[in-house]
């Protein structure tokens, strides 16, 4: 699949964030070793620690559907966040050396590719 296909499956997601407290809405789409899309985007609550990142949420919900093999995943925010710790070490264990697409969304031509053997060097596990 075209990265930015992928890359238009996160945008969607993003439209599906809950960030009312942040205002920052993150989307992701993973790309399934069966070429399924599964969408994730942030969730926010009152009780602020039970929020849960878009990365995760897509992760999470595949393997609730026991899908555990994946080729890449895309993630859209407005500054082009890259993941933040936790959802680092869940990709290591859980995605291995996938692409990492990244796009603010507005220019999707211009999307970054990463790969989690440099964004978590020296990985726990
Ligand atoms: N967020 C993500 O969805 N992914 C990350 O990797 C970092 C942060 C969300 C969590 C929260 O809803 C908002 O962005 C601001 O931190």
């Amino acid at each position: 699949m075209d990265p930015k296909e992928l890359i238009k499956e996160a945008l969607v997601a993003q439209g599906r964030a809950k960030a009312k407290y942040s205002n920052f809405h993150v989307g992701t789409a993973l790309l399934t070793e069966d070429n399924q899309i599964i969408h994730g985007c942030n969730i926010e609550s009152a009780a602020y620690p039970s929020t849960m990142c878009s990365e995760r949420v897509a992760i999470y919900a595949a393997i609730a559907q026991n899908i555990s093999t994946f080729k890449a995943i895309a993630i859209v925010s407005e500054e082009s966040a890259k993941p933040c710790g936790p959802c680092r070490q869940i990709i290591h264990e859980y995605l291995g050396n996938v692409p990492i697409y990244i796009s603010d969304g507005k220019n999707i031509d211009n999307f970054e590719t990463h790969f989690i053997k440099d964004l978590l060097p020296y990985p726990f596990g």
